[in-house]
């Protein structure tokens, strides 16, 4: 079981919401849930097919939680049935997690202009980035009183990360999504917000080439010198879908213990590496 530790009160208490992409007990979405239901929220799952339901179980029970919806994200009619019997569990809605990516083995590797397929396109922007879009329309729908959404997104969209490909070009499309679905929502009192989060050890991350090299890396150019955090994740979001975040929308919001504002790498002594 995952060792993290997040702060207990009551930001959350009598919010309802919908948290899509637990996987497993490292999923970016399973630490964002701990640190929701510690702050008093109430939540329901959808995770993807049967095949996860045994793993997911067990961690949503942890927290006392019980909802659990299979939904597959490229599949309309699982969308439907999910977000209905999600109207039937809760009525209404406060927040919706968004936690979902997904690019072939073989699109996250070398060259991205020649390991690019149609298919593969196609299939990292339906479930990296559609899904966003259709889980908003869906969620916004059940939030009467407004509420606040957040996705999960990288450095690779603003810059060039080798290996990362395809996921880079679908997470700069989840960014403007963002913006966009900020602007619409925004007149139903909906905020809309990404966190673009360091490199963390999770099954998303296994499926890069190179992953354990981006970890490295992620830490090596970070000013705080060290990974991202769960911890620091889970708080960022906690804070963008609680009424802390109060006045902020179409934002994308880094937790990389700054990575993202170095340039290039430094050497040892602190001089410029290039
Ligand atoms: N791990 C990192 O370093 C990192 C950094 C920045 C952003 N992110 C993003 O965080 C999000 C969560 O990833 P994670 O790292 O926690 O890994 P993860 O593998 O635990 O989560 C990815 C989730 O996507 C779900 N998914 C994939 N295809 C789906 C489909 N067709 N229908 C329904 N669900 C589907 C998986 O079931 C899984 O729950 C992703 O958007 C990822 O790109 C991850």
């Amino acid at each position: 079981m995952s060792d993290w530790t997040f702060p207990k009160g009551d930001l959350m208490k009598g919010k309802r919401g919908l948290v899509m992409g637990v996987a497993n007990d490292r999923s970016i979405a399973w630490g964002i849930s701990q640190q929701l239901a510690a702050q008093g929220a109430d939540i329901a799952f959808t995770y993807q097919g049967e095949a996860l339901e045994r793993r997911v179980r067990p961690l949503i029970e942890s927290i006392g939680m019980t909802t659990m919806i299979s939904a597959d994200v490229t599949n309309d009619a699982e969308m439907d049935t999910a977000f209905a019997q999600l109207k039937d569990k809760f009525g209404a809605i406060d927040f919706l997690v968004h936690a979902i990516a997904f690019a072939g083995k073989e699109e996250l590797q070398g060259s991205f202009v020649a390991n690019t397929t149609r298919e593969g396109f196609r299939r990292a922007m339906d479930i990296s980035v559609y899904s966003f879009v259709d889980a908003a329309k869906r969620a916004s729908a059940m939030m009467p009183d407004g509420g606040s959404i957040v996705t999960l997104t990288y450095l690779g969209a603003e810059r060039v990360i080798p290996a990362y490909n395809v996921m880079g070009v679908a997470k700069a499309g989840l960014e403007a999504a963002t913006r966009y679905a900020a602007r619409d929502l925004g007149k139903q009192g909906i905020r809309v917000n990404a966190i673009s989060a360091g490199p963390m050890r999770t099954l998303a991350m296994a499926g890069i080439r190179g992953g354990k090299q981006l970890m490295t890396t992620g830490r090596e150019w970070s000013f705080l010198k060290e990974d991202t955090s769960m911890e620091g994740v889970a708080g960022c979001a906690l804070y963008l879908l609680s009424p802390l975040g109060q006045s902020i929308t179409g934002e994308v919001v880094h937790v990389d213990a700054g990575m993202h504002v170095m340039g290039i790498p430094e050497t040892p002594e602190g001089g410029s590496a290039a």
